[in-house]
């Protein structure tokens, strides 16, 4: 049988993994698709460098939509990024009836739902295995191996970045400034990191999950994002103490009044495998009702391990672009006219444990005032320490730990305690998962 015929957009990390893994595993590869799988094409601004990697085996080009125009194409890989190009490519691709292959999250979770309908319409497929957890096959597990089930959550440490960010802080005893430097340095965090240190990118990502595993459109505006840059070594230490780590955690959940989708700094048990995925490494954990908890740990980012997902994707593609449109595997793993509308729930309403923190005066009543504060809001402190003031201080740090509560009642008790006198700055609200629970 003829090769299939791949036109590659960016040739940059990802792209040059995909050359290569496809060049070094050709004979297996074509043995598992049925054909060979071959890049024809490849569009990079920097051509010089693309012909350097592909060695003149291959036709290269500075237009991308040469290439998504190229009737000789069959699928399009987009490995540029972002949402303005990517976007206009990706959907002229799809016009052409070309498959496209995706590792943009970003495009995803904000333009997925136009995405995969512009697909349906042309009866293309897009497939986007790379854009969550780098080389981990999560979409894959989401969308096929866990199918019989009703996914109860979702937790995943999907942002590298931040991981090794708080692994650093937490092994090192470092502040999160002096890290991120360091990961500048290592090359693991961006010149500008926001997307990474605030939570974007793990919402873009968890965003993707959760409507597969629901089954609802990728609604990345509903995702509550919260980053890491607030964070100080003194709740990484005093949550060690109290037998937790915290990670940046990416949690969807089905509750019966709707979905909760939030990024957001987490203390997880340290006992709980998760909780000790340390450095760049990524990990998701997914609750199913007949399975029960499985655990999906992997590079999370990187040349090859981001290549080894959009090659895989790339081999279901080549296996089922003949197949009758209508009995491939959906998009979002449900069939598009049964997604639903359930609601995604705005933060105030999500139910959880909570650290606080707080810096107060060491004097008669003090923590009398602050426990009323908690008591009239139904707030049920679950653990607290009071640490020893330092030599010639009058203030100490109190950390409590709560029951579960509404985060709309924790808000509340906040904006009460700040403004007692006795108490100094901001109270530091972190939130806090067992993860254990059926
Ligand atoms: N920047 C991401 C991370 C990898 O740090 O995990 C690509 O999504």
């Amino acid at each position: 049988m003829k090769p299939i015929k791949v036109g590659l957009l960016g040739i940059g990390t990802v792209g040059s993994g995909v050359w290569t893994v496809l060049g070094r595993n050709r004979e297996e590869i074509s043995r598992r698709a049925g054909r060979e799988i071959q890049i024809a094409m490849v569009a990079d601004k920097d051509t010089e460098r693309a012909k350097r990697i592909t060695g003149g085996d291959v036709r290269v080009t500075a237009d991308a939509y040469e290439v998504v125009r190229d009737p000789e194409i069959d699928i399009v890989i987009e490995l540029i990024g972002g949402y303005t190009i990517a976007k206009d490519l990706v959907l002229a691709a799809i016009a052409n009836g070309k498959n496209v292959v995706t590792a943009n999250k970003a495009l995803l979770a904000t333009h997925g739902n136009e995405i995969f309908a512009a697909a349906q319409a042309k009866k293309v497929m897009v497939a986007f295995e790379a854009a969550v957890a780098g080389g981990i096959p999560i979409i894959k597990a989401l969308r096929e191996g866990l199918t019989a089930n009703r996914i109860e959550w979702i937790a995943g440490i999907i942002n590298g970045t931040s991981n090794f960010i708080l692994s650093e802080m937490r092994d090192k005893g470092l502040d999160f400034g002096v890290v991120l430097k360091q990961a500048q340095e290592l090359g693991y965090a961006e010149s500008d990191p926001t997307f990474d240190i605030e939570g974007v990118d793990a919402g873009h990502k968890l965003t993707i999950m959760s409507a597969i595993a629901f089954g609802i459109p990728m609604q990345f505006e509903r995702c509550y994002t919260e980053g890491i840059s607030k964070l100080t070594r003194d709740d990484i230490r005093y949550a060690e103490q109290l037998g937790y780590r915290i990670k940046l955690l990416g949690i969807t959940r089905r509750v019966p009044e709707g979905i909760e989708l939030r990024v957001h700094p987490t203390l997880i048990p340290t006992r709980r495998l998760i909780a000790n995925v340390e450095g760049v490494m990524n990990a998701v954990l997914v609750k199913g009702d007949a399975v029960g908890a499985t655990m999906y740990y992997g590079a999370g980012a990187g040349s090859e391990p981001t290549a080894s997902a959009v090659i895989a994707d790339l081999v279901d593609i080549t296996r089922l672009h003949t197949a009758d449109p209508d009995h491939r595997v959906p998009h979002l793993a449900f069939q598009p006219d049964r997604i639903a509308d359930t609601r995604v729930l705005p933060m105030e309403e999500v139910v959880t444990s909570y650290y606080l923190r707080m810096r107060v005066e060491d004097r008669p009543g003090v923590l009398a005032d602050i426990t009323r504060i908690l008591a009239d809001l139904s707030i049920s402190i679950d653990a607290m320490v009071q640490k020893e003031p330092s030599e010639g201080e009058h203030q100490v740090d109190i950390i409590m730990l709560t029951h579960e509560t509404r985060e709309k009642q924790v808000n509340a008790a906040i904006v009460k305690i700040e403004a007692l006198a006795v108490v100094a700055g901001k109270v530091t609200r972190i939130r806090l998962e067992e993860l254990g629970k059926a």
